[in-house]
């Protein structure tokens, strides 16, 4: 049973937590900070590490803390939780906001596999509440470029192939990054974000997903043993409308080609080597080869927050609906079955 979303008249009665504030990249302060600068009100924070709890404090003093979601849930008026925890958390803790009837916001990716996105879609709908996913790249300059010169501006034609590479030759990492289990595996870090971007370039069906791995060569020599990410993952993946995608992530390429996403047209290509700086696009007219050099859009990942703070007030539609990031998760499910079955898999959700 669907339940309507109630939703709030203004962004200050928003009363939002973060559970996990991790020291990697420091992304409670961002998060936080940017669901303020929207008007909505930080109170509370949980996070099994007492010394990240610590940190919290000091960056918003007064707010509460907590050592897990469930004190948070139990102790505090928060109605928005954001998760920035560990792959394999987001669908036990998500379902469990949901279950309490609170809106959820996720960290990338919404889960690890397909029936994890269909339990917590359903438990949103269940419970009336929001769920996204906090897909900020949405709005990088890499994809806003590419729909602008490849959709508004028709330079290269009929987009029909985009490769996504990433890597070099580097042993994994001793953090949970390089856990399979923990992480999902190679294709699930950067790998969402390569898809979440491509897919906003094909405009199509995903019709089959196919999946391929090579393993082995780090796993012993790495703390997590046999649980280590692969050393390179891949997923190919067909549209009905003929189009194809690459996703290659690896730690072993030993001649990394720069680039990390080109898209090829029936009339040029365009070629960005980072999510912000700059790009490539080579066309061939009347017989020559026209290489031009642009710098790309601003990115405005502020945006991802404006959003769901619009959504929240009823003035906007949700742009990164679960649905929408249940997509690149489906993708890469397919992606490791496909590799474990050595054949191509047919797309339930297209
Ligand atoms: N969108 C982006 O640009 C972007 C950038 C970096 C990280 N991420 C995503 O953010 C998430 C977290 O990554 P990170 O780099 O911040 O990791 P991190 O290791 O720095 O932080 C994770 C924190 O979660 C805490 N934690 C784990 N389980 C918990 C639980 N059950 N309850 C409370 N706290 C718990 C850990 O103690 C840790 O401090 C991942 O999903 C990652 O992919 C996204």
């Amino acid at each position: 049973m669907t339940k309507s979303i109630s939703l709030f008249s203004s962004p200050k009665d928003v009363k939002v937590g973060v559970v996990g504030y991790g020291g990697a990249f420091n992304m409670g302060k961002k998060h936080l900070e940017e669901m303020q600068a929207c008007g909505m009100v930080p109170v509370a924070v949980a996070e099994l590490d007492a010394s990240r709890l610590e940190v919290a404090k000091e960056d918003f003093p007064g707010i509460g803390t907590f050592a897990t979601l469930d004190e948070m849930l139990a102790e505090s008026d928060v109605n928005l939780i954001t998760l920035i925890t560990p792959h394999n958390t987001h669908a036990p803790l998500g379902l469990k906001a949901l279950e309490a009837g609170r809106h959820v916001v996720c960290e990338k990716p919404l889960a690890i596999t397909t029936a994890e996105c269909d339990a917590m879609i359903a438990a949103a709908q269940k419970s009336g509440v929001m769920l996204s996913t906090y897909h900020n790249r949405h709005w990088d300059g890499l994809p806003l470029t590419a729909l602008e010169l490849i959709k508004k501006q028709k330079l290269i034609g009929d987009v029909y192939k985009i490769e996504c590479r990433m890597g070099k030759y580097n042993k994994p990492g001793e953090w949970w990054r390089s856990s399979r289990t923990i992480s999902g595996g190679i294709l699930y870090d950067w790998g969402v974000h390569l898809l979440e971007y491509s897919l906003q370039i094909i405009d199509a069906d995903v019709t089959e997903v196919s999946g391929y791995a090579h393993e082995g060569v780090w796993g012993p020599q790495n703390k997590w043993k046999d649980d280590t990410v692969e050393d390179e993952g891949c997923a190919v993946v067909r549209f009905k409308n003929g189009a194809w995608l690459s996703l290659t992530i690896t730690s072993l390429d030993a001649d990394p080609e720069p680039g990390m996403l080109e898209v090829t047209g029936t009339e040029g290509s365009i070629t960005f080597i980072n999510p912000h700086d700059g790009y490539r696009l080579v066309q061939w007219k009347d017989g020559k080869k026209v290489t031009t050099e642009g710098k790309q859009l601003p990115t405005e990942q502020e945006r991802y927050y404006q959003n769901v703070t619009d959504f929240l007030t009823g003035k906007a539609e949700l742009v990164i609906t679960p649905e929408w990031s249940r997509r690149p998760i489906h993708i890469l499910d397919l992606a490791v079955q496909s590799a474990k079955a050595s054949k191509a898999l047919p797309a339930t959700y297209t």
